[in-house]
């Protein structure tokens, strides 16, 4: 039997995922938004793409929760996007009510899914889909380091002129201003780039990666990006639908790893079947260790802004 993927909120990166999960034929989609019309229009356009791709996948569209029942994988991207002069964190009030009521609909028609949080601001809003969810840690996972980490996997292959696949690279922290790239475990076929990069050059590009977001808003003006963080959802929900046993970075709830306890944040994770299946906890040096203490507490201030 095929696997099932929904995804919660049908606009830019929404749309953007369904049509990655389609082409890749990684599972059925449903797609659902508020907005009437917009996920069958979409759905329907979609689907009508998929013999000339030569993909059998059944792609639905639809405003009623009733097309998601038992997904495998639920990606929530409803709310707003920034505009320029935004922050992610002045998203926080009104995508937290969109969270709330999302979840609890898709939670009672999934229960066994595995939810994928997108919406910002992102460590706090997969803080508030875990605890509306009730589901264990394992099934709520946020997308934003896979996102951060492709950025900053561009810049240096840019950089160096070298093939994208030769670059890896660890982006960890909260998805904000106080993300950290971790140039140290960031490596091209395996040379660390710091053996490659004059420190000033690469504080420069840790900085491009920290306003990646913003870039791209800054020429959109009216949202944000949405075909890398689509891609970046995608690598997940394949790693899990395939039990690939992948290790990327997420934002996950955290129990005491990294000295963290009670707050979602971007760590290294292993995704396979079951989800998060195990937080990779690495050596940080103590500047490292103090930015990711840094990011927390962000996202520890906004958690208490809505109580979460
Ligand atoms: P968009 O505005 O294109 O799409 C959002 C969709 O959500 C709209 O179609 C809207 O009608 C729908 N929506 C709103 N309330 C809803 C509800 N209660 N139920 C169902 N659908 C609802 O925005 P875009 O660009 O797709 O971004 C979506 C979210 O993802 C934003 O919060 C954005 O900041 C965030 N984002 C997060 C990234 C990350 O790395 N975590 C990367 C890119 C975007
Ligand atoms: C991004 O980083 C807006 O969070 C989104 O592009």
């Amino acid at each position: 039997m095929r696997k099932k993927v929904s995804i919660v909120g049908a606009g830019n990166v929404g749309a953007t995922c369904a049509h990655w999960i389609a082409a890749k034929e990684l599972a059925d989609v449903a797609l659902i938004d508020v907005v009437e019309g917009v996920p069958q229009g979409k759905g329907l356009d979609l689907l009508e793409a998929m013999p000339i791709e030569k993909r059998d996948v059944a792609i639905v569209g639809a405003n009623d929760y009733g097309a998601t029942a038992n997904s495998d994988v639920v990606v929530i991207t409803a709310g707003i996007p920034r505009k320029p002069g935004m922050s992610r964190d002045d998203l926080l009030n009104t995508n937290f009510k969109i969270m709330s009521d999302v979840v609890s609909k898709v939670v009672a028609q999934s229960p066994e899914s595995i939810l994928i949080i997108v919406s910002n601001p992102l460590d706090a809003m997969a803080q508030a889909a875990y605890r509306q969810a009730g589901f264990n840690r394992e099934r709520v996972i946020g997308m934003a380091g896979v996102l951060d980490s492709a950025r900053f996997r561009t810049f240096i292959a840019e950089e160096l002129k070298v093939s994208v696949e030769n670059v890896t690279a660890f982006v960890l922290g909260g998805h904000g201003d106080t993300m950290v790239p971790l140039a140290r475990y960031s490596t091209v076929a395996g040379i660390p780039i710091t053996e490659l990069i004059a420190p000033d050059r690469l504080e420069q590009i840790v900085q491009r990666t920290r306003d990646g977001g913003a870039e791209i808003v800054k020429y959109l003006k009216t949202g944000s990006a949405y075909y890398a963080p689509s891609a970046a959802v995608t690598e997940m929900v394949e790693a899990i639908l395939k039990d690939k046993k992948k290790i990327l970075p997420c934002a996950s709830y955290l129990e005491g790893e990294y000295g963290i306890n009670g707050y979602y944040i971007g760590v290294p994770c292993k995704l396979g079947a079951a989800g998060l299946e195990q937080i990779i906890e690495i050596k940080l040096t103590a500047e490292e260790d103090a930015a990711l203490k840094k990011s927390a507490e962000a996202v520890k201030e906004l958690c208490a802004v809505i109580g979460v």
